[in-house]
């Protein structure tokens, strides 16, 4: 899998790339990688780190010899596209993963490989839209007011047959979101069910979102 964790987490402001501000005493990496191998599914990670962390990011793995890590690009197709490279041979099944969503679950690494492995070239987890959306011009004039029963809430992990994300990347094309990717190549999308805990940790709001979620884990344990 790769692990896209080169951000420099600007609107976090933490003062260091988001994959080191630290949750609960850890870096937000060392969260993502427990989730990561907790499923006991995932073979090989790939660590997309930001340039001046990577050895950073090989010490936070260990010896681990299931971790490679390599150097991140200017945007996150640019990071994804490193980690694609550092793929091993029998990678067959390629999931996608933002560092900055540390708290997905195991269970949500396992539903997405399953899912991949029951046939769905590309596989995203998603969660029922609880605000209305509305479509919007440039000037803030709605344009459509999409029904909420159709809309989800796109998360990582995502996963894909490795040569369905090469092919989505080939174009070159700068994307936050890989399996849109897919989408404008022809490819089908499967939705499975998202997870709150996958939340994404962009601003210090979040970050207090995770730390309460956090707590909860360990305080019921
Ligand atoms: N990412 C990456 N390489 C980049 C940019 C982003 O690997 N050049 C990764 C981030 O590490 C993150 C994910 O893509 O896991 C989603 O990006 P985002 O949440 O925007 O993180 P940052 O870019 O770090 O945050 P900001 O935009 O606030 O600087
Ligand atoms: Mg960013």
């Amino acid at each position: 899998m790769i692990l896209v964790a080169a951000g420099s987490g600007v609107r976090l402001g933490a003062g260091m790339p988001k994959a080191f501000a630290p949750l609960c005493g850890e870096p937000l990496l060392v969260h993502a990688l427990r989730g990561v191998f907790g499923c006991g599914e995932v073979g090989h990670v790939v660590i997309v780190a930001p340039s001046s962390h990577v050895h950073q990011s090989r010490d936070i793995a260990g010896q681990d010899p299931r971790v490679d890590v390599v150097a991140g690009g200017v945007d996150r197709s640019a990071s994804v596209v490193a980690g694609l490279a550092a793929l091993h041979d029998d990678d067959g099944i390629v999931l996608v993963h933002d560092v900055a969503r540390a708290l997905a679950p195991a269970e949500l690494f396992a539903r997405v490989i399953r899912a991949v492995r029951a046939g769905n070239p590309a596989v995203v987890p998603g969660l029922a839209v609880t605000d209305t959306v509305k479509v919007v011009d440039a000037d803030g004039r709605v344009l459509a007011t999409p029904d909420r029963e159709s809309l989800r809430g796109i998360q990582t992990p995502q996963g894909f047959l490795r040569e369905v994300l090469e092919h989505a990347h080939a174009g070159g094309v700068s994307a936050t979101d890989d399996a849109g990717l897919v989408e404008r190549t022809g490819g089908q999308v499967r939705v499975v069910d998202g997870d709150h805990r996958a939340l994404k940790v962009t601003t210090p709001a979040d970050l207090a979102v995770a730390t309460a979620l956090l707590q909860d884990v360990l305080y019921a344990g």
